[in-house]
């Protein structure tokens, strides 16, 4: 009996697909075809896949030429897979060639040709035309937003507005993007729009965005009042439009894995969450000098906040806020306290104070740990009372890491929907109200900045 085994993502499932399967399986007698977890295809970059894992395999079945059927989770896996399964043939589309040729010790390689004129790329091109994006805002995320998104296919970085006349043309000249500063002319030109403005302009921004039918990205803290969060949720939801809030973490392979591992039971219930994270910043910089929406928790606390919600929940009974202040009252250190029925959460950040960033999930029978930088997260430990007993997990996170919420925003633009729970609206509109809540306690009034 020969057996062949190929590979592949199979998304939108095409004509090259079906052909590709149908002559594999008379290459043999056996076929084995490998499809691709999620978390591998983002590994290897594939950052836009539209069907989930489950309706790739069931469109693989439903060819009929499959008669067994794996996933492939890791680079290095094929390798294990022939030797496992005793193949006599392996073979992928001639897109391939050469590339599997140090399978040939092993097996016979066969690069079958490709079907022409249809590929998965084409297809999710086709049912998306590409979102031209436009920013707004010339700061320091801006200038890593570009660079992220040249690596998500089905976007393009249409321009720049900055109502400052000099620094939209500086940063469209560097980037070799539109620079406009006429917010009419700027919306007529693009499909959804990018928000990495100082904070306390977010909220007319996003309003604004969506009046002219345009899907919003906002860089976080989104809005810094609960209403204001539920009224643009609300306002995007009457129009159809995807407002999603930027907090790259969220969107982050290694982040999510962490969550999956602190759910699945393995570290019993959890009962206490510590996040930390402190950025030295120099003292003229705007995070320190703004009196009213400057400090360290407007700049870092969603990043802190986010773990406590999203394993202990919305439903905290209190919450307590400390703060160091700088010569000018602004807080340079916060440290603030959840208590909830049956645990508690602690989110610590600062811009004038450092401290060891770290995330700590403790349970009642283990504890997961991630070091600094855990908002990339790429790395975090699993403990239990026997100390040897440690399980070590590790995920990729590439570049700046915005390239994972790019491909999300569009993903749900394009209908898809699949990674709303990434960060939920309920989880925005939580963030605003804590952030509201600091803000009254401070004594900042958070209505004196709109525009
Ligand atoms: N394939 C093919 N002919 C095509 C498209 C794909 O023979 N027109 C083959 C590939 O060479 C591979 C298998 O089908 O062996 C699965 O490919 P996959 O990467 O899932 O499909 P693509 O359409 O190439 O996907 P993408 O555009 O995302 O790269």
């Amino acid at each position: 009996m020969t057996r062949v085994i190929t590979y592949g993502t199979f998304d939108l499932f095409h004509e090259g697909h079906y052909r590709l399967l149908k002559r594999a399986k008379e290459l043999g007698d056996y076929l084995i075809v490998g499809v691709t977890t999620e978390a591998y295809d983002q590994a290897r970059g594939k950052l836009n896949v539209v069907d989930s894992l489950m309706t790739r395999i069931e469109n693989v079945r439903k060819s009929g030429f499959a008669d067994e059927i794996i996933i492939e989770e890791s680079v290095g896996q094929k390798f294990n897979d022939v030797k496992k399964f005793h193949i006599d043939i392996f073979t992928v589309g001639s897109d391939w060639t050469g590339c599997f040729d140090y399978l040939n010790d092993y097996c016979k390689v066969v690069y079958l040709e490709r079907t022409k004129n249809i590929s998965s790329t084409m297809l999710r091109e086709k049912n998306s035309h590409i979102q031209r994006i436009g920013i707004i805002g010339t700061g320091r995320i801006a200038q890593r937003f570009i660079p992220e998104a040249k690596l998500v296919s089905g976007v393009t970085t249409q321009g720049v507005y900055n109502p400052r006349e000099e620094s939209a043309k500086r940063f469209a000249h560097k980037w070799e993007i539109n620079g406009y500063t006429d917010l009419e002319e700027f919306y007529r030109a693009i499909d959804s729009v990018y928000i990495a403005s100082p904070h306390e302009t977010h909220y007319n921004y996003i309003k604004s965005a969506l009046e002219h039918g345009k899907h919003v990205l906002c860089e976080k803290p989104m809005v810094l009042q609960k209403a204001q969060a539920e009224e643009l949720f609300g306002y995007a939801k009457e129009r159809g439009l995807i407002l999603f809030e930027g907090i790259k973490t969220a969107y982050c392979p290694g982040f999510n894995r962490l969550l999956g591992v602190a759910c699945s039971g393995t570290i019993g219930s959890i009962r206490n969450v510590e996040a930390c994270f402190t950025k030295l910043e120099k003292p003229d910089r705007r995070e320190l000098t703004d009196r009213i929406y400057g400090g360290s928790f407007t700049e870092l606390g969603s990043y802190v906040i986010l773990p406590i919600l999203k394993l202990l929940g919305d439903d905290f009974e209190n919450i307590h806020f400390e703060s160091i202040k700088g010569d000018n009252e602004l807080d340079i250190f916060t440290k603030v306290s959840f208590k909830y029925p049956t645990g508690i959460g602690t989110a610590t950040c600062g811009l004038g104070v450092k401290s060891e960033g770290r995330l700590l999930i403790a349970g009642t029978k283990g504890y997961i740990v991630a070091d600094a930088p855990w908002w990339k997260t790429s790395y975090f430990e699993v403990h239990y009372e026997n100390p040897d007993e440690v399980e070590k997990y590790s995920e990729r996170f590439l570049g700046d890491g915005l390239r994972y919420e790019i491909s999300d925003f569009l993903t749900m633009i394009n209908g898809v929907g699949k990674n709303g729970f990434k960060m939920t609206r309920g989880e925005s509109v939580t963030l605003a109200g804590i952030m509201e809540e600091f803000m009254s306690t401070e004594g900042r009034d958070p209505y004196g900045g709109l525009i």
